[in-house]
């Protein structure tokens, strides 16, 4: 009998409660059951690589899993996942489908083309810049915001960290520092200005896009919009603010702004690393949506990520998640991943708008070692219960004395077994609770390809954990009304709360 939505809920709630302990003394075996690898590289690619997902220190079980396959059959997973793919509405309150993997190859056919097509239009500038076809090119100020730099920052930081080709700067913020920091590492007469902003609107990047012309004109640059490439799905804007319609690099409106990364939103990416790892990137990715679009039940790993999060968010209540990266190169993950969990899956209704129950946990982390100095004294001993991922590569993204590497390795799992194991001690203060869940994510070497698969697993895992709570993760409402509100401030005829008047008030704003 096939069971509905809430009924496989309920089945879930009633499962027993043993400890990470109590799990491995009743399956030894556990590692094996519970862990996965994914192997990135097939025909050509061959060992290309991979990475291995061990969920076995968290209290997932055969038998959660299985009916964690029955909540997703109730919720029409496939059905919806088939969707997505097919470039169908997937994101009904924008009537937008949302076609980030057909950027990858993988999706609509027409879509994969069309994708392909501006792909190239995009190579063609960056090789042109490459090769100095745009006179000398030494610095690259990427403007943008929200999507469009939370993913070029983490990948340029992530993969060009050794002489990178240009040096990039990612700007966001509107506040001004941010954007005289990057003017303060450039030299105006070498740099160009990539805009990069789906809509062409958002107040921070316009402003902030103006300012960085106005820094050109002031040190001596002739024409200033001839340095501006424009990364965008309202091309018609660009060319109005005045852009030449030749550095203009569209991509497709049903690309949401936090999946944008493969599109030329990731051009300063490619500038930064050069085609053929943008390309391994892309590479990576489509690997897992080949392995998400074809593989059922808990074998699909994004969807048994999503098992392991409603676990803890849904059944035991876990407020927030953390994600530990003990890989410098990926210190802005955390950063990247709150916009996409929190902005995918904050949401309060189900698709049909009706109430929701409990949505994403809050997304949070930092880079090990460091936290571990930090704040994983509340992990340890903590009264909140955080289910955290542990991120490392086994080849160093470095070359000094392996010792380095082989420490940082060390203290990442030292940090799982410790939470999971816990400590007795009479003494109240040094005792451990332990039976603190954690999943390890193992890559093999974080080159342009892992790091491509890595992105797109968690794309995934949010788009899984969505359809499972009946959520539309595609729309993002939620930010409108402080825009709203911040433009009524602006135009000055209106009296808001008493608090804000006296804040405008004592800013010297009102
Ligand atoms: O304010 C939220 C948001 O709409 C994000 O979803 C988006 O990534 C960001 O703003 C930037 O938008 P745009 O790329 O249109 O400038």
């Amino acid at each position: 009998m096939t069971l509905t939505r809430d009924e496989a809920w309920q089945r879930l709630a009633l499962h027993p409660d043993p400890t990470l302990e109590q799990l491995f003394a009743g399956d030894p075996d556990r590692m094996a059951s519970l862990s996965a690898r994914l192997e990135l590289g097939t025909g050509e690619a061959e060992g290309a690589g991979g990475i291995l997902f061990d969920w076995s220190k968290t209290h997932l079980t055969d038998g959660l899993l299985g009916d964690f396959e029955a909540l997703a059959e109730a919720a029409r997973f496939a059905r919806m996942r088939d969707r997505l793919f097919a470039g169908e509405i997937v994101n009904p309150t924008e009537n937008r489908a949302a076609e980030h993997s057909a950027l990858r190859g993988v999706g609509r056919a027409a879509s994969v083309e069309e994708a392909d097509a501006l792909r190239h239009r995009m190579r063609l500038l960056v090789d042109a810049l490459h090769e100095g076809v745009l006179g000398e090119v030494r610095h690259l100020i990427h403007i943008g915001i929200g999507g469009s730099a939370l993913g070029p920052a983490l990948a340029v930081d992530a993969l060009a960290r050794d002489l990178p080709l240009v040096d990039v700067h990612v700007v966001s913020n509107i506040d001004g520092v941010a954007l005289e920091e990057a003017f303060a590492s450039c030299d105006p007469a070498t740099t160009f200005i990539a805009v990069a902003s789906k809509t062409f609107t958002t107040i921070e990047t316009m402003t902030n896009a103006r300012s960085a012309l106005t820094w050109l004109e002031e040190n001596g640059v002739t024409d200033p919009s001839g340095r501006v490439i424009a990364l965008t799905a309202a091309p018609e804007k660009a060319v109005e603010w005045g852009v030449d319609e030749t550095r203009v690099l569209p991509f497709a409106e049903s690309v949401g702004g936090r999946y944008s990364l493969w599109s030329s939103i990731g051009f300063p990416v490619a500038v930064a690393v050069g085609w053929d790892d943008f390309q391994a990137m892309l590479d990576g990715a489509a690997a897992v949506d080949a392995h998400f679009r074809d593989t059922d039940g808990r074998a699909n790993l994004p969807l048994r990520a999503a098992f392991a999060d409603l676990f803890y968010n849904r059944i035991k209540g876990a407020q927030t998640r953390a994600v530990f990266a003990y890989d410098e190169r990926l210190r802005l993950l955390p950063d990247y991943l709150q916009q996409l969990e929190m902005e995918s899956n904050g949401k309060r209704v189900t698709v049909d708008g009706q109430p929701s129950g409990p949505t994403a946990p809050i997304t949070w982390g930092g880079v090990g070692t460091d936290a571990q100095h930090a704040v994983f004294q509340l992990l340890h001993q903590g009264t909140h219960l955080v289910p955290i991922d542990l991120i490392a590569s086994v080849t160093p993204g470095d070359v000094l004395d392996p010792s380095h590497h082989e420490i940082l390795l060390m203290n990442c799992f030292a940090q799982g077994a410790a939470l999971m194991a816990g400590k007795a001690s009479d003494d109240p203060h040094r005792s451990y609770p332990g039976n603190r869940p954690s999943a390890t994510i193992l890559v093999d070497d974080l080159d342009a390809m892992t790091f491509g698969a890595l992105i797109a697993f968690h794309e995934h895992r949010t788009f899984a954990n969505a359809v499972l709570m009946d959520i539309n993760p595609f729309d993002q409402f939620g930010v409108e009304l402080g825009k709203e509100i911040a433009k009524r401030i602006a135009k000055g005829d209106e009296r808001f709360d008493a608090s804000t008047e006296a804040l405008l008030k004592a800013s010297g704003l009102a």
